[in-house]
């Protein structure tokens, strides 16, 4: 038996997309979320975003009705971020949105919200804590990191990091308590000190969090839930989250084993609403990181930080349109599909295989001029479609009497490709087989 049991990640790995939500006091700075760290602001100075939070355009209906509308199946929120501010309501801090001049629990109404338009529920949760008095203050991170020795230790002078992880535990207990079934449960982040990691003012792991038990209270209440590999706590993740990268193949866990895995990423360079930002991804861009994805068995949650006003920006929205957009006519390459196994696409393409249909999707990024080698396909080609449009794509097989013709080698088929590329921002030949895959 597993060390640690485990969630159930079948239905995520058919889901293949969400979409991730960074909202909380940051977003009126609109800075970004590391704001409190980089500017190096006291609490004192934070107070101000609290009192002023009274998102008066919140729509959580229109988020979700976005997110479906792009395709995506599940969701996750931060319930808390590092600044330590609360979405929800709390029995266990002040520091939460009932109290803001809001006065309301949005997390209930994004929750709704969402549950209303079927998607699944994931809440981040910070493990990070840059407002809690018991939270021990590092060298790392957080608005105090830089103070002279002796005001470092004076802040540090009460603060007990025991009582920190019972804060957690309760409020873990409360999230996964008062909002009906939550399917994901996405702590951030372990930062050990390699060196010293008995020092927790130059990091801090699992000894810091508790984790193993923080992990037994989220599965004593939830155990289904899906629980992501930033603990610190090797053989208890159930998905393993690269950020902003996209990794090369399939991702294994910390002990070597094929996990589930979801790459985190941004439409521009911060997660919470930044005003200023402006290396928005193209259209192209966003639909490859998906591709690329589900190609190498991965899923995409796809980030948007909605303003302090509670609505998506334009920039946002534009975004999720791209996924709306190619999703419409594309989602049967991506939900239920992954790796290809023992195929290599051609340059410039991607593979993505239905398991369940042995349907094969051949996502084109560069459009070659009317031939497409495909290796290893002869003999085992049904069909092949447009996938846009259901419109037959001719093909040539190969024999060993006339190895050559378009140059296809004998083994291997040619796809004959009309002179224009559709007009998507990835076109896909959808590709029925004849015998299964693997
Ligand atoms: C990082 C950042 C954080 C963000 C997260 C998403 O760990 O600390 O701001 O929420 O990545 O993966």
């Amino acid at each position: 038996m597993a060390k640690y049991p485990h969630g159930d990640t079948k239905w995520f790995k058919e889901a293949r997309f969400g979409m991730f939500i960074h909202w909380g006091l940051y977003s009126l700075p609109a800075r970004h979320e590391w704001i409190r760290h980089y500017e190096e602001i006291t609490d004192e100075d934070y107070q101000i975003y609290f009192d002023m939070f009274n998102p008066d355009l919140f729509e959580p209906e229109k988020w979700a009705k976005a997110a479906k509308a792009a395709g995506m199946k599940y969701m996750v929120i931060t319930a808390k971020h590092h600044e330590g501010f609360c979405l929800f309501d709390t029995k266990y801090t002040d520091f939460k949105v009932t109290n803001t001049p809001v006065g309301r629990d949005l997390l209930k109404e994004v929750v709704d919200a969402f549950r209303a338009e079927g998607l699944r529920i994931g809440f981040y949760y910070s493990l990070i804590d840059w407002n809690h008095p018991d939270f021990v203050i590092d060298r790392r991170n957080g608005p105090y990191r830089n103070l002279p020795e002796e005001e470092f230790k004076k802040h540090n002078e009460n603060r007990d990091m025991r009582r920190y992880a019972q804060f957690m535990r309760d409020q873990v207990t409360e999230l996964l308590t008062n909002y009906g079934k939550i399917d994901i449960l996405w702590f951030d982040f372990s930062y050990p000190n390699k060196e010293h990691p008995e020092d927790i003012t130059l990091g801090k792991g699992h000894t810091h969090w508790e984790s193993e038990e923080l992990l037994k209270t989220a599965r004593a209440i939830q155990p289904d839930i899906i629980i992501d590999n930033r603990l610190d706590l090797p053989g208890s993740a159930d998905i393993v989250t690269p950020e902003q990268y996209t990794p090369g193949k399939p991702m294994q866990d910390e002990e070597g084993n094929p996990v589930a895995w979801e790459g985190c990423q941004t439409f521009s360079g911060s997660w919470g609403y930044h005003r200023d930002e402006s290396t928005w991804k193209s259209e192209e861009q966003c639909i490859k990181l998906l591709i690329d994805h589900v190609s190498r068995d991965g899923n995409l949650l796809m980030n948007v930080g909605p303003t302090a006003r509670g609505f998506l920006d334009d920039r946002a929205e534009k975004g999720l349109g791209y996924f709306a957009k190619w999703m419409k006519y594309h989602s049967c390459s991506i939900y239920g599909c992954g790796a290809a196994p023992g195929l290599t696409a051609p340059d410039g393409c991607r593979y993505t295989w239905n398991p369940k249909t042995n349907r094969l999707y051949l996502h084109i990024y560069s459009w070659p001029f009317r031939f497409l080698e495909l290796k290893g396909l002869g003999g085992k080609v049904k069909y092949a479609q447009l996938l846009r449009d259901h419109s037959e794509v001719l093909r040539d097989e190969a024999s060993a009497a006339i190895t050559g013709k378009a140059g296809t080698d004998v083994g291997n088929i040619s796809l004959k490709l009309p002179v224009q590329k559709p007009d998507d921002a990835v076109p896909v030949v959808e590709i029925i087989l004849k015998e299964p895959l693997a």
